[in-house]
């Protein structure tokens, strides 16, 4: 079995992480610090460490949580900074891990599971769903600020990709609106980054959906458990 992919089976972190891992020089096999990403390891003979823990595959129960995730937690496990964690919200007694990100400051819709293969699938690029954020930005954008939002943009170093905007309410006293974005990208910090280019700099961002899964009425801060039916959907997305 591919090394990432064992990471990821013993519920360590995501594949794409566990690589990271590998590069950081945290696991070892048989006693050996490996930093090829190339690896085969047999389940069943070979010895893995990760910070010099032997880890192993768990058992298979899947588990998939819809979290309202608070602002003003990491969605990761902890940090140098010992903030605080959506793990510290989701108590359950089985490694579970985010997929994607989810800024610090941003609230919303954040699945968990110990499902590798699907977080896997959720944030390549090939796949990624549609993600729709509600965001209150400053200032009133104009028509032209939102073709160009809608037809991308050139940020850091990539263009973004064709993007939805709505202003759903705006306020001219007060100075500020709120828009409904939906993007299907994951880059960092992405839709601050888009509105900001555009001269609307975020100042609440709220993640409402994440293609035909939704907040709905979960309390920030609540959790729950995917149905049947919502685990189909996400592994049946193409
Ligand atoms: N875009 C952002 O800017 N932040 C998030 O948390 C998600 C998408």
């Amino acid at each position: 079995m591919r090394i990432n992919k064992f990471i990821a089976s013993c519920g360590v972190a995501s594949r794409r992480k566990a690589e990271n891992l590998i590069k950081e020089g945290r696991i070892s096999v048989n006693d050996k610090v490996i930093f090829d990403l190339s690896i085969d390891v047999d389940p069943i003979n070979d010895k893995v460490f990760f910070d010099g823990k032997e880890i192993k595959i768990e058992n298979d129960e899947k588990i998939y949580i819809l979290l309202n995730k608070p602002e003003g937690y990491i969605a990761s496990v902890k940090d140098q900074f010992d903030r605080k964690s959506v793990l510290d919200i989701v108590k359950i007694d089985k490694r579970i891990y985010p997929v994607g990100r989810l800024d610090y400051e941003t609230s919303g819709l954040l699945l968990l599971t110990n499902d590798g293969d699907l977080t896997y699938k959720l944030t390549h690029p090939k796949h990624e769903v549609d993600k729709t954020y509600i965001a209150s930005v400053r200032g009133i954008p104009t028509d032209d600020e939102l073709r160009s939002f809608r037809n991308g943009l050139e940020i850091d170093h990539y263009i973004s990709a064709k993007a939805k905007i709505t202003v759903v309410k705006s306020d001219v006293k007060k100075n500020y609106s709120v828009c409904k974005v939906t993007i299907h990208e994951g880059h960092n910090r992405q839709v601050r980054k888009m509105l900001e280019k555009i001269g609307h700099p975020v100042m609440n961002l709220k993640r409402i959906s994440m293609g035909s899964l939704s907040l709905n009425q979960l309390e920030v801060g609540q959790y729950r458990y995917l149905t049947e039916e919502e685990v189909r959907y996400l592994k049946n997305i193409k």
